[in-house]
């Protein structure tokens, strides 16, 4: 690992930098990988909704989403795993929640399969500068995926209430509804490639990504802890030809961003911005 000379943490961000969270900001490389029609074969996914947890279970406390945050997990994996117990494995029923749009033309172009999942990704975005005063270049994201489908088809809001939470909260912090965190859904990174990926290794489905449109973010979104704005929002679509083979999901859009946007460099060398996001999965 690059010894990471400029970790930009933001305000109260005094915790640990693990490897958690982060998303992509696809190479531009792969913009052009994939057309936008042609037969896309539809991918065989038996849409078994893992849920655990994650409901308002009343909990008695204050249903107030930018309270709680659990700062006491000192990996995001063992206290995703080891807070709520409850665990139910049937789909949410009833009509799934439409793709948030910017309310901005051009907007991104809509999903083409049903709803798999809504997660909330929390980490961070990579850059690199050549030196002060060079445009940084983005290399790459991390983030941990925390599985929001269950809430997102009974109150949409509470997960973007829930990421607006999450961002003002150290990296390895859990988003949470009514005081309850949601279960880890998987991780997010760049694969040895650069390739975005996203890995829903507990149900088998791994995803590796080319952009395929983008959109800024509303003008009113949460710019993140260092005030530099909010990434572009994202359709993603599977990288083909690759040598590492997409499973179990159609596309990947990147909706209600939170920071993560490079500020300006004034220095050569690395620079990680927190961001958070909901990644919708479609299959
Ligand atoms: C940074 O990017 C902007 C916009 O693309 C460009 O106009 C400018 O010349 C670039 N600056 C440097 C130092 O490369
Ligand atoms: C991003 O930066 C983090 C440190 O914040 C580092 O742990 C991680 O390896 C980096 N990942 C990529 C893909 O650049």
């Amino acid at each position: 690992m690059p010894s990471f000379r400029r970790v930009v943490q933001g305000l109260a961000l005094t915790t640990i930098f693990t490897m958690s969270a982060g998303s992509p900001v696809p190479p531009q490389a792969d913009s052009a990988n994939l057309g936008h029609c042609g037969g896309r074969p539809r991918p065989t996914v038996t849409i078994t909704t893992t849920v655990t947890s994650g409901l308002p279970v009343a909990t008695g406390g204050p249903s107030d989403p930018s309270d709680p945050v659990d700062p006491t997990g000192t990996t995001t994996a063992t206290s995703a795993s080891s807070t709520s117990a409850s665990s139910t494995s049937a789909a949410p029923t009833g009509a799934a929640p439409a793709l948030p749009t910017t309310g901005v033309a051009p907007e991104l172009l809509g999903p083409d399969f049903p709803l798999l999942h809504v997660a909330i990704g929390r980490g961070v975005q990579n850059y690199t500068c050549a030196g002060a005063g060079s445009n940084s270049t983005a290399v790459g994201a991390v983030a941990t995926l925390f599985d929001a489908t269950e809430l997102a088809f009974t109150d949409l809001d509470a997960v973007h209430a829930a990421v607006l939470a999450v961002i003002k909260k150290p990296q390895d912090g859990i988003p949470v509804n009514n005081n309850v965190q949601l279960q880890k859904l998987g991780d997010h990174f760049f694969d040895q490639n650069g390739v975005p990926t996203f890995n829903l290794g507990p149900e088998g489905k791994i995803f590796y990504a080319a952009k395929t449109g983008g959109a800024k973010a509303p003008a009113n979104a949460d710019k993140g802890p260092l005030g530099t704005g909010a990434v572009d929002w994202l359709q993603m679509k599977p990288k083909v030809p690759y040598s590492s083979e997409t499973v179990g999901i159609g596309e990947v859009y990147r909706v209600e961003t939170a920071g993560g946007v490079a500020p300006p460099c004034t220095e050569a060398g690395p620079i990680s911005v927190q961001y958070a996001a909901e990644y919708w999965f479609f299959a």
